[in-house]
């Protein structure tokens, strides 16, 4: 049997033909595939659980997933989403009409955490008026020791608790939590495994996320991610380049490919491969689509990386590089193991690559522990030299168990939330003047739904990631367009279709 990723059913590991030669032939050099005999399991409960369904309710139950975070559990809960639709369940957005509600949570900063308890705590009397009602939580919160006790001894109305490295358990689980009276937590504390095969449910029908890698070594000294996530493991270009053509022939548009560190990518297979020749062999996959990928991390962002993204036509020209800070002493405390002068480096190579069409984007943090006004001014210089088409910023946010989490940290909340502000207002003109330099060209997008401007208007994206809004036919949205840029505002373009 071949793979389908984008089925609500259950696909052998034992995958047919090989995809393309050049990647057929790679092996993990310590395995960490989920095997086939406990997928097989898995399946079992699987079934048992739709007989389950079939004898409770009349009507198909619904299951509600709420996610958190980032991309990539984005991505995992479309796996969830596709294991529950091969069990026989519906899906609603309503909690309080769902027989199960899983919260997908995110561990990265205090604020997300909050609203999951929130969020949760409210749905403490729904379940309890209706006590077949299973509440579950994962994601990477869950796998931290301090929270998983406060669910279990704060939230006792939670049934499920489980972890990152055990989604492909979770018939088993469910199964367990659906006939047993006992709460079930499954929370291993192991460096990761690859589960192949699993059922996907996917969001959307044009744009897809595609998982290249799990996992993260870097440890950068404010990220849990490491901690909850485990350490890198790469797919095999064979089961990526299969999925990659699945979606393509099911008429994805968009491919997104993920992990946490694209860079690193093939570095734990054998016989190595960069995520540069990873690139090369998906672009040359036949069809009309649009490869992006994220995150990179520039200790690891190489030049032949950068040649790859100017010399592949399918390759968005959209760069998602997190500098962090533009303070050399502040990137050697956050342990980022690169300067502001080497980030520049490669940006500015970049940019002599791909001119205009490049788009850059990044992560900044403002206020880490120790961090004074004229090192965040270092930022702040950072992103006016940048260019940057938006920023993703973020107070600093500290994490129980990270070597930032025990730094002095005397500069208050407001006073880093001022700093932000500056930066803020910086940027926003900084965009302006990226969007300035489009006015009149003319750009290959993809339409992908709605625009915001005016109640006719679609929505595009452009290769570098940049939205045109324009006036069309709801029809044209899935398909890629060429658009005329004829008024550039602050985040958004104006545009006409040429056709
Ligand atoms: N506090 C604030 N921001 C953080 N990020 C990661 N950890 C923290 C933290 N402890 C940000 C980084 C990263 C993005 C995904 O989240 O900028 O690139
Ligand atoms: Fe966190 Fe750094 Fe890994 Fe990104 S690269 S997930 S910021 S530890």
């Amino acid at each position: 049997m071949g793979f389908c990723y984008n089925n609500a059913e259950w696909v052998s590991l034992s995958r047919g033909k090989k995809t393309n030669k050049k990647a057929g032939d790679f092996m993990r050099e310590k395995t960490k595939l989920v095997d086939e005999k406990e997928l097989e399991k898995q399946k079992d409960f699987s079934d048992k659980i739709t007989s389950i369904l079939e004898s409770r309710y009349t009507e198909k139950p619904l299951a509600c997933v709420v996610t958190y975070g980032c991309q990539q559990n984005v991505s995992d809960s479309e796996k969830i989403k596709g294991m529950l639709s091969a069990m026989g369940y519906g899906f609603t957005e309503k909690r309080t009409e769902a027989k199960l509600v899983i919260f997908n949570t995110c561990a990265v900063r205090e604020h997300a955490e909050d609203r999951v308890f929130g969020n949760v705590g409210a749905l403490k009397k729904y379940k309890l008026a209706n006590p077949d009602v299973i509440i579950a939580l994962c994601g990477c919160m869950m796998q931290q020791k301090h929270i998983a006790e406060k669910i279990k001894e704060s939230f006792q109305f939670v049934d499920l608790v489980f972890g990152t490295h055990v989604v492909h358990k979770l018939p088993e689980l469910l199964f367990k939590a659906l006939t047993q009276r006992k709460r079930v937590f499954e929370l291993p504390d192991i460096d990761g495994v690859i589960a192949e095969g699993l059922p996907v449910k996917r969001d959307n029908d044009k744009k897809a996320w595609l998982p290249i890698m799990y996992g993260c070594n870097n440890f950068c000294s404010y990220c849990v991610v490491p901690y909850v996530r485990g350490r890198e493991r790469s797919r095999t270009p064979e089961n990526v380049i299969s999925e990659f053509k699945e979606l393509v022939s099911e008429g994805y548009k968009e491919i997104t490919l993920l992990g946490q560190n694209v860079n690193s990518y093939g570095k734990d297979l054998q016989p190595k491969v960069s995520f540069a020749e990873l690139l090369r062999m998906l672009n040359d996959v036949e069809g009309d689509f649009r490869i992006r990928f994220m995150t990179s991390h520039p200790k690891d962002c190489t030049r032949e990386l950068l040649e790859t993204m100017a010399s592949c036509d399918k390759v968005a020209k959209h760069l998602h590089l997190p500098f962090q800070s533009g303070n050399n002493r502040v990137l050697k405390a956050m342990n980022r193991c690169y300067t502001r002068e080497s980030y520049l480096e490669l940006i500015n190579y970049a940019k002599e690559l791909m001119g205009d069409e490049l788009s850059i984007t990044s992560d900044i943090i403002v206020g880490f522990p120790g961090e004074t006004y004229e090192e965040f001014k270092d930022t702040y210089s950072l992103v006016d030299e940048l260019g940057a088409t938006s920023l993703f910023t973020f107070i600093y946010s500290p994490r129980v168990g990270t070597p930032a989490s025990k730094l002095d940290d005397p500069i208050s909340y407001d006073e880093k939330s001022k700093w932000l502000r500056e930066l803020l207002v910086l940027q926003e003109k900084k965009s302006a003047q990226q969007m300035a330099l489009h006015g009149g060209k003319t750009f290959k997008c993809f339409v992908y739904g709605h625009g915001k401007t005016c109640d006719n208007y679609l929505a595009a994206r452009t290769d570098g990631n940049l939205i045109i809004e324009f006036e069309g036919d709801e029809g044209l949205i899935g398909s890629f367009r060429n658009i005329k840029v004829t008024e550039p505002l602050t985040y958004v373009l104006l545009g006409e279709l040429t056709e």
